[in-house]
């Protein structure tokens, strides 16, 4: 174990600018450097370093630490690997802790399971390249199943024929320890070949070492499983890997997106196709250490499911645990009787490329739709149907999110919205509590023992602030005013010249009214007529205000610092991207408190249009095809900001 006084060394050593300038092309601007975020996809710089405080943060998707999270995240490396990269890149002597006899032991054993994986890769390659039988039986196989020879390299597969012992006896003569083999389920207990006459798929972690291996039987026989996998080892925790993780990551990245199949072989046909963000479950359903994985690369998840009962079946289960770790869930059905394999296969990579956009489907609306058909009239059936549907809602930690599904339901169930918002209320408030529950038993168990080989765990999310409220509109009205007056006539974006003020003003230019708060919205407006005059105001316009509360407004938000409260995070809805670094960046936060602002306003907007269909005297027509255009208007513009806001997609 390496000691405390190198983990100290190497704290005090390690500059989060070295580290992250590796990867990223990063610019000064005021004491902070700024860059294109490595961890999503995006054009316009968000991700900050502040060599000052030695540390990162991207405030589009919210990924921020120090050097050792930085390689952690960006490399996949383990906590004390990151520790031991550091050193060596600054020359630090590590000094481990003798008295820990223990961890050197087994971080040996550990090693010689990494050797050893990689002896049977080698071995089950060879034996596909290099012996008569795997070049006509293997490679056949392969070429049969339409993988090309780039594809078996790129995913390391290799064949092992029927001989009792090839593997062991080769592994035992180059001496390596027969137990360890065992132990890795390469050999039995009896001394011979675990995987025999088996095509086989090498499972990777996520930093690309071979941590198990998957054997798939080469023909069809009923007295044999299809696959057989390598045991739960040390280096290999089935709940944690998903298969090809290591080649998908940065696809997943790239197109902020995770395309989950269930099948090896779906897998590697996909990929070879192009459709590179794909990994697979093996064939079990997600576990938390699975979503957890994914969530390092996107919020986004397409779930495949073959197009049979089962699929269906599937669709259903276990994606409430994806719901809680606020993913956001697509589904999509392949045509009866098909896998992804297949399906590719018959209609060819463009038209299954189409074909899942096309299908894809909002998880809750999906199973909302399944369980209507089925339920029919049925009255009782549909009670169960709206309580199942509410309490998968209720997981969903996202306020407006929930609010945007409760509508969508409401339509779909015929329901009134009021009647699914009580009946979630209930349910929010019990997932809240168990979560706060959880996360009290986690911090016991984590005080108690620190884990010191392992990454540190993060993602308990707190339970966020319940639906908003008038203390919250008027917070987030102040926050958009305090940008105006401070920043205003800055440049958001330099390239293109528009100010804070005209990028702000123009966001909301047809919400103006909406402003609660009366000074706040004479601020606004007065700015605003200012801009058509294409005139910017400064700070000092409003520091010397004939509106002596307007002014007295502008001495007070502009003299404080930006200070982060913990009143902050509650009067917001919104998860704060900024903890760690309030003061630089109320920008980047003000522009995404705008959009919720807006959306909540424009939520407003609708639910009073809602109230006017009711007074329309019958027979005028004309006036309820206003309503409804601005209905129309209103729900496009609220699907606009909540794509921006990257909530759900509605369909
Ligand atoms: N699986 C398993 N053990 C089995 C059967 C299946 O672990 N006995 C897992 C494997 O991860 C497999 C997945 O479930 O990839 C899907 O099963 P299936 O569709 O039967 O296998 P494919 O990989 O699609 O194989 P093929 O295309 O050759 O039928
Ligand atoms: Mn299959």
């Amino acid at each position: 174990m390496i000691s405390q006084k190198t983990i100290q060394d190497i704290f005090d050593t390690a500059k989060v600018e070295d580290i992250v300038g590796d990867y990223v092309d990063l610019r000064k601007r005021g004491v902070n450097l700024l860059g294109l975020c490595p961890f999503h996809n995006e054009k316009t710089p968000s991700f900050t370093v502040s060599p000052a405080k030695n540390i990162y943060k991207c405030f589009g998707c919210g990924q921020g630490g120090g050097p050792i999270q930085f390689l952690m995240e960006h490399d996949s490396m383990t906590y004390p690997e990151a520790l031991r990269n550091l050193a060596v890149r600054y020359g630090i002597e590590i000094e481990e802790d003798e008295s820990n006899e223990k961890n050197a032991e087994e971080r040996q054993l550990i090693d010689s399971l990494y050797i050893i994986n990689n002896y049977a890769l080698d071995f089950y390659k060879k034996t596909l390249f290099e012996t008569a039988e795997g070049k006509s039986v293997g490679l056949s196989y392969f070429k049969e199943r339409g993988f090309n020879q780039a594809t078996i390299e790129k995913f390391g597969l290799g064949i092992t024929f029927n001989s009792p012992d090839a593997l062991t006896k080769s592994a035992v003569s180059n001496s390596y320890n027969i137990e360890l083999l065992k132990k890795l389920g390469l050999t039995s207990k009896h001394g011979r070949d675990f995987f025999r006459n088996r095509v086989m798929f090498p499972i990777h972690h996520v930093n690309g070492k071979v941590i198990g291996f998957a054997g798939r039987i080469l023909k069809p026989d009923k007295k044999a499983p299809k696959y057989l996998n390598s045991p739960e080892t040390e280096i290999y925790h089935k709940s944690n890997v998903l298969y090809a993780s290591h080649l998908a990551k940065g696809p997943m990245r790239k197109k902020d997106e995770c395309i989950l199949v269930e099948g090896y072989t779906d897998v590697i046909s996909l990929h070879q196709a192009g459709i590179e963000n794909v990994v697979a479950s093996s064939g079990t359903s997600l576990t938390v250490g699975q979503i957890k994985l994914i969530r390092r690369y996107t919020q986004n998840i397409k779930i495949l499911y073959d197009g049979d009962a089962a699929g269906i079946k599937a669709a259903l289960r276990g994606l409430d645990l994806v719901l809680q770790q606020d993913l956001n869930v697509k589904v999509v059905l392949l045509p009866e009787g098909h896998d992804p394999d297949s399906y590719l296969k018959e209609v060819g990579s463009t038209a299954f490329e189409t074909f899942i956009d096309r299908q894809a489907k909002d998880f809750i609306l999906f199973k909302t739709d399944l369980l209507l058909k089925e339920t029919e009239n049925d009255p009782i059936k549909r009670t169960g149907l709206v309580k199942d549907i509410v309490s998968s809602i209720a997981l969903i930690p996202d306020p407006i999110k929930r609010s945007v599904y409760i509508q969508q339901c409401s339509q779909l169930l015929e329901m009134s919205e009021q009647i699914l918002i009580s009946a979630l209320n209930k349910d929010v408030s019990e997932v809240l509590q168990k979560k706060r529950k959880d996360k009290e038993r986690e911090e016991r168990r984590a005080s108690a023992d620190f884990p010191t080989d392992a990454p540190p765990e993060g993602d308990t999310t707190d339970p966020r602030p319940e639906v908003p409220s008038r203390a919250a509109d008027n917070y987030q009205e102040m926050h958009i005013v305090k940008l105006l007056m401070n920043d205003g006539d800055k440049y958001y974006n330099e390239e293109d010249k528009v100010t804070v003020a005209e990028f702000i003003l123009g966001n909301i230019e047809d919400i103006i009214d909406e402003f609660d708060n009366p000074v706040y919205q004479q601020i606004v407006k007065e700015y605003h007529a200012s801009l058509i005059n294409d005139k910017q105001l400064a700070l000092s316009y409003f520091v010397n205000h004939k509106n002596k509360e307007i002014a007295k407004l502008a001495v007070n938000l502009s003299s404080s610092q930006f200070e982060m409260s913990e009143n902050w995070k509650k009067l917001w809805d919104i998860e704060l991207q900024t903890q760690p670094i309030p003061d630089e960046n109320y920008v980047t936060d003000g522009m995404h408190a705008l959009l919720h602002f807006k959306f909540r306003k424009i939520m407003k907007m609708l639910n009073r249009n809602k109230l006017l269909l009711k007074d329309i005297p019958s027979g005028d027509k004309d006036q309820l095809m206003n309503i409804i255009n601005k209905h129309q208007q209103l729900t496009d513009l609220r699907n606009e900001i909540a794509a921006k806001l990257k909530l759900v997609i509605i369909r």
